[in-house]
């Protein structure tokens, strides 16, 4: 049987995070490209030397040349800047734009079949940038941001409730960024609704928490952002498109009337399978939590408007 082969572009420290992940659980042959010479060279006989000790069989090579991702069958791109210290992520938004559609452009090329993980911030704005330049049909492009702010929702109501991590789930919904959409309604422990077992001011203060997730992390790191936290995120999408799990995860998607919304990416529920976004799946939301959602999509929406694509 033949290994799959995943491309991660970009080396820095979400690229490389990612590239150790599917490594270690051996869900394909992994190339790592950067721009900058040696660098994912280095890494990635790095993460080869600790194959022996993982004990994984799979390769893992860096590489300058984008001839060595060709036939991927996942490309996922982490090039660009990371933010520091207050910087939002939009803030990244031209500079970010033109290396995602340079590097887009390239990769496609190539792998003219594969799926498109976005990881790039301002996340939402970046897949629609993917999605535009590649001319791929909207299940093959996705961004990751939800799995990863549902995880930090998740953690900081295990820490809380003092539960297993592994027994709380929660939903973020809309743009990875201020105005994202925490449904403490669709939060449970085992099965019990969040609001049984935390008063709202415990929920308000986990939301707001989780709306702030990425800038507590770059407020403590200074030079960069999170990306042990985005590289476990990409990895669950990796393994739901790879091994045909049809998991039910919030994935940025491009919607074309879901919601009432339009040519935007927007966090929402999709089925993640064999064939990518195999389905988007509409949940009958409260008129606030709709609102929230309108307003995450508009603030995505003029992301892509000063864009001009
Ligand atoms: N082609 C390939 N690689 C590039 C290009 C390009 N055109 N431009 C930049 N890069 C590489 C850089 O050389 C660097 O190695 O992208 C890498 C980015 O790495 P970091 O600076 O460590 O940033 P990281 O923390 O990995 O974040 C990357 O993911 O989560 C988002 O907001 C984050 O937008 C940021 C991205």
């Amino acid at each position: 049987m033949k290994r799959k082969k995943i491309t991660v572009i970009g080396a820095g420290n979400v690229g490389a995070a990612c590239a150790h992940w599917l490594a270690v659980r051996e869900l394909g042959d992994v190339v790592l490209f950067d721009i900058i010479d040696g660098l994912p060279q280095g890494k990635a006989l790095d993460l080869f030397e600790a194959s022996p000790i993982d004990g994984c069989d799979v390769s893992i090579i860096g590489t300058n040349s984008y001839a060595d991702t060709a036939n991927s069958d996942i490309v996922i791109i982490t090039a660009g800047l990371a933010r520091k210290p207050g910087m939002s992520r939009d803030d990244l938004l031209e500079k970010n734009s033109s290396i995602i559609s340079f590097v887009t452009q390239r990769a496609v090329k190539y792998s003219p079949d594969a799926f498109l993980l976005v990881v790039t911030n301002p996340l939402d704005a970046m897949a629609y940038v993917a999605k535009q330049v590649s001319g791929f049909p909207k299940n093959r492009v996705m961004g990751m941001a939800g799995i990863l702010d549902a995880a930090r929702m998740r953690s900081f109501i295990a820490c809380e409730l003092q539960v297993s991590v592994e027994d709380v789930s929660a939903f973020v919904l809309g743009g990875h960024g201020e105005n994202m959409v925490p449904l403490a309604r669709y939060s449970t422990v085992s099965g019990i609704p969040l609001t049984a077992l935390m008063t709202s001011e415990k929920i308000d203060a986990i939301i707001e928490r989780t709306r702030n997730g990425g800038a507590e992390i770059v407020s403590f790191l200074k030079t960069g952002s999170a990306f042990y936290a985005p590289a476990a995120a990409v990895g669950k999408m990796v393994e739901a498109i790879l091994k045909d799990k049809k998991r039910i995860f919030p994935v940025a998607a491009l919607l074309e009337g879901e919601y009432g919304l339009s040519d935007c990416y927007v966090g929402v529920p999709v089925k993640l399978g064999g064939q990518g976004i195999e389905e988007i799946i509409e949940l009958d939301l409260l008129p606030a939590e709709l609102a929230a959602l309108e307003k995450s999509h508009l603030s995505v929406r003029s992301l892509i408007e000063r864009l001009k694509i």
